[in-house]
């Protein structure tokens, strides 16, 4: 036989086969069915589920502006703050610091952000620069006590102090529009360069400061930032005379 079986030993084998159930020749070779399988492609992975459309990316500051438009007093605004959950300082930050002085007074000082004292206190300006402040409000007989009220341009101290990011800037701004819609003060001071960015969307402190402007209906004086101040004394005297312009409007010169 070409297989090289013996006669007897392949009769046996078919024996064994027809026992087995293998009673019809389906082909006139054998098929090796072990072999095929290993061949046989695989199946194919099931195919992806269709993709869902990825849900619309929210914008911060629309859910900033819708947020900060529903708060109909501070004490909403302040709520509304601290469950706005797209400014990722929010997580860095120890608290939440909204604001200090007495709400609805004639001065409103916009600062720029909490530093690691203000950051620990939930206040705005405790710190060596805050200090500072009240010396200065001081001089023109303001304070944070009787007729000043303090906030920030953002609530949360940013990491090591950096500076404020475009970003975080823009998703804080319908809520520090709103802040001072609801203070409702009659002028406001803008402390520094982030601030007086995020009031007039411009920088250039040295420019800027000492002359009255305008921004979100209200009288804008900008300052020097009392931290820098402190590492320039020698521009007291530009602070100072801005302090005098403010007492003057406040007086109705
Ligand atoms: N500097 C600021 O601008 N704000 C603060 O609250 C403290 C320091």
């Amino acid at each position: 036989m070409e297989s090289g079986l013996d006669y007897h030993s392949a009769r046996a084998l078919l024996a064994w086969q027809i026992e087995l159930g293998a009673t019809d020749a389906i082909c006139d070779a054998p098929v090796n069915r072990y072999e095929l399988e290993a061949r046989q492609p695989k199946p194919a992975a099931p195919q992806a589920e269709a993709t869902p459309p990825r849900p619309k990316e929210v914008d911060p500051v629309e859910v900033a502006a819708r947020a900060a438009a529903a708060a109909t007093d501070l004490a909403g605004l302040k709520a509304a703050l601290a469950g706005f959950e797209h400014c990722e300082l929010k997580r860095g930050a120890r608290n939440l610091v909204f604001s200090d002085g007495r709400p609805g007074a004639r001065v409103m000082v916009i600062g720029e952000a909490p530093g690691r004292d203000e950051d620990l206190a939930g206040r705005p300006f405790v710190g060596k620069a805050g200090q500072l402040l009240d010396r200065m409000l001081a001089a023109i007989g303001l304070s944070r006590q009787d007729n000043v009220y303090i906030t920030n341009v953002l609530p949360w101290r940013p990491p090591q102090n950096r500076d404020p990011l475009p970003a975080e800037m823009a998703m804080m701004k319908p809520f520090l529009e709103r802040h001072v819609a609801l203070a409702q003060p009659d002028l406001l001071i803008a402390m520094g360069n982030f601030s007086c960015e995020a009031l007039l969307g411009k920088r250039g402190i040295t420019r800027l400061r000492g002359t009255w402007t305008e921004a979100m209906g209200k009288p804008v004086m900008p300052m020097f930032h009392p931290a820098f101040l402190l590492r320039q004394p020698v521009q007291k005297r530009a602070a100072w005379s801005d302090l005098l312009d403010v007492k003057a409007r406040l007086d109705g010169q």
